[in-house]
């Protein structure tokens, strides 16, 4: 489904992604661990394609360099010059780090704005899906999204990647800064995702402990460098994650 060949990324000469490979069939839950740095979301931005709007506000303003190098292919077509909107389009969607919502809408307001590409029916069926798999969220429709808990809020830019019906999801760090119970609740939703739509999911982490026993497949990159990869019970069972990536 996806194949990402020899990625490269600068920001102006620091180098962000090193000769970045890999290749997902679809279907299943794929993870991309890494310390703070190691080049996560310069990878999903340079899979979603906002790269490349980076890139371009920055040459507009006479800002830092970014150079990318390498190809992705997404179902056999050549994607790694399409804008973000070409690429939803054909499925690809990304969920942010660090959930940017809008604020002042309302819950329900944040999951409609998200559909804006989609049928009214289609979106309703979507919504109600949403609210199936985050029930805590059903009590919280007309509440503005810039007060809902860090939790709530990824739990809604979740389902406003849903509601597009994506082929494949990208998560970027979705459980960073939430309780270990809050954790658990995401983990499970994905899990749930993956059993209820069968999309292809890749998840971005800096700790491997919560998501291992769910990935099918994950990869483990250090410097922009792909470094190890393996099935979730390898990469589990492997001393060097266990001591890099499982935290205190
Ligand atoms: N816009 C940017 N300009 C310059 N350097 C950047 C920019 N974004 C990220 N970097 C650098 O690229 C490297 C990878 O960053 P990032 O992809 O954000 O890593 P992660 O998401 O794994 O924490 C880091 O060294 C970071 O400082
Ligand atoms: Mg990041």
């Amino acid at each position: 489904m996806l194949q990402i060949s020899n990625l490269m990324v600068f920001y102006e000469n620091a180098l962000a992604l090193n000769d970045f490979s890999m290749s997902l069939q679809a279907g299943g839950i794929i993870a991309v661990i890494g310390s703070n740095s190691a080049g996560k979301t310069t990878l999903m931005n340079t899979l979603s394609g906002l790269i490349i709007d980076t890139k371009i506000k920055e040459q507009r303003k006479g800002g830092e360099r970014i150079t990318i190098y390498g190809k992705i292919i997404f179902n056999g077509e050549d994607i790694t010059d399409l804008y973000p909107s070409e690429r939803v389009k054909r499925g690809m969607v990304l969920c942010r780090e660090r959930h940017p919502i809008f604020p002042e809408s309302d819950l329900m307001e944040n999951l409609r704005i998200a559909g804006y590409l989609r049928k009214r029916s289609e979106i309703k069926e979507m919504i109600d899906y949403v609210f199936h798999l985050f029930p805590t969220l059903v009590r919280l429709k007309n509440r503005k999204a810039g007060f809902l808990s860090g939790g709530e809020q990824q739990m809604l830019t979740i389902g406003m990647a849903l509601i597009v019906k994506p082929s494949l999801l990208l998560l970027d760090e979705p459980l960073l800064g939430l309780s270990p119970m809050m954790q658990t609740t995401l983990v499970d939703a994905i899990k749930k995702i993956r059993e209820q739509t069968g999309l292809t999911i890749v998840i971005t982490e800096q700790f491997a402990r919560p998501i291992l026993p769910m990935i099918d497949y994950g990869y483990i990159i250090e410097n922009g460098m792909l470094t190890l990869d393996g099935t979730g019970l390898e990469l589990m069972e492997n001393p060097e994650v266990k001591g890099a990536y499982f935290g205190v």
